[in-house]
């Protein structure tokens, strides 16, 4: 079994990752080490930067005990043009059957089919997916004893390439919400004008109101060819989350970002302190929900 994305899950799936997940938690705080997997050897393979999700992948594998090496493309064979093919290959003679692979590409789907006997897991691929991201939010949404189903949801910022963004909305159309509304820069958001699933509005404020998830994303700079030359005092007028727009949003809301926070851009310094805020919550949940996606593919080995 691989996890490629959220499209390939379905509804139990889903809640049977989210529930092994809440079993690992701990009671004092964070996830029980569970040394059940010593046998496995996994490798990733991080074509593009990640603290959040390279990391809390190394940690989840270590509770599991499970081995792992850390390929770093920049100074392994492929700058000498061997193939990411090739390269699982060789390191599937060497033991390894999972792969943990973030790339800039969707190349995952090509590396499944063609290597049916390994296990791949999407960590991030390109503007495309993130659906350990999703889960993770998931998973967080489920720590505060909240129902997506029942959730007016608003996602603010930079939506056109956001695989965070992609996924979510994945998510939602198995699990449902009340309403999924989105908001952000036109420049940004040209794929989200005519969504069928979920409504664009240039108007953040109006899309906050009585939010019960908002879920603010940063500018991938990263990912725009042609540098849009945006107005940074424009947008942070329109577009940064606040203490004080955010009290448009329904009572006890939740605020979620994916990493990495621009203090300043999309979320102002004081949002933070805000008890509403479980960034830090969601940081801490990657790692419970990648041990219980591993744990899954590896009892599947
Ligand atoms: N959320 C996320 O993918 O963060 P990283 O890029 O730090 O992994």
């Amino acid at each position: 079994m691989n996890l490629i994305d959220i499209e390939s899950l379905n509804t139990k799936e889903i809640e049977d990752i989210i529930l092994l997940a809440s079993q690992f938690r701990s009671d004092v705080g964070g996830f029980n080490q569970e040394l059940i997997y010593g046998d496995k050897k996994a490798a990733l393979l991080f074509f593009e930067p990640s603290t959040r999700t390279k990391s809390s992948f190394q940690i989840a594998l270590m509770n599991l005990g499970a081995s792992y090496i850390d390929i770093n493309p920049d100074t392994s064979s492929i700058v000498k043009g061997e193939s990411v093919g090739d390269t699982i290959e060789t390191l599937a003679l060497m033991g390894v059957h999972l792969f943990i692979i973030r790339h800039s590409e969707p190349i995952i789907s090509d590396l499944a089919n063609q290597y049916p006997d390994l296990c791949f897991i999407n960590a991030g691929a390109g503007a495309e997916s993130h659906p350990t991201q999703a889960l993770t939010d998931l998973l967080t949404i489920k720590e505060f004893n909240r129902e997506i189903s029942q959730m007016n949801i608003s996602i603010i910022g930079h939506l056109d390439h956001s695989r965070v963004t992609k996924s979510f909305v994945e998510l939602t159309k198995k699990l449902g919400c009340k309403t999924l509304r989105f908001s952000g820069l036109p420049e940004l958001c040209t794929t989200f004008f005519d969504s069928n699933f979920g409504k664009f509005d240039p108007d953040m404020d109006s899309v906050i109101k009585d939010s019960d998830l908002v879920i603010g994303l940063r500018i991938q700079k990263e990912r725009m060819q042609d540098i849009l030359s945006i107005d940074h005092a424009e947008y942070v007028s329109k577009y940064q989350l606040t203490k004080e727009r955010l009290k448009n949003a329904a009572e006890n809301f939740l605020l979620f970002h994916p990493g990495p926070v621009n203090y300043g851009i999309e979320f102002n310094e004081e949002i933070a302190s805000l008890e509403n805020c479980k960034v830090s919550h969601q940081v801490a949940n990657g790692v419970g929900l990648r041990m219980a996606v591993l744990a899954k593919l590896f009892s599947e080995q």
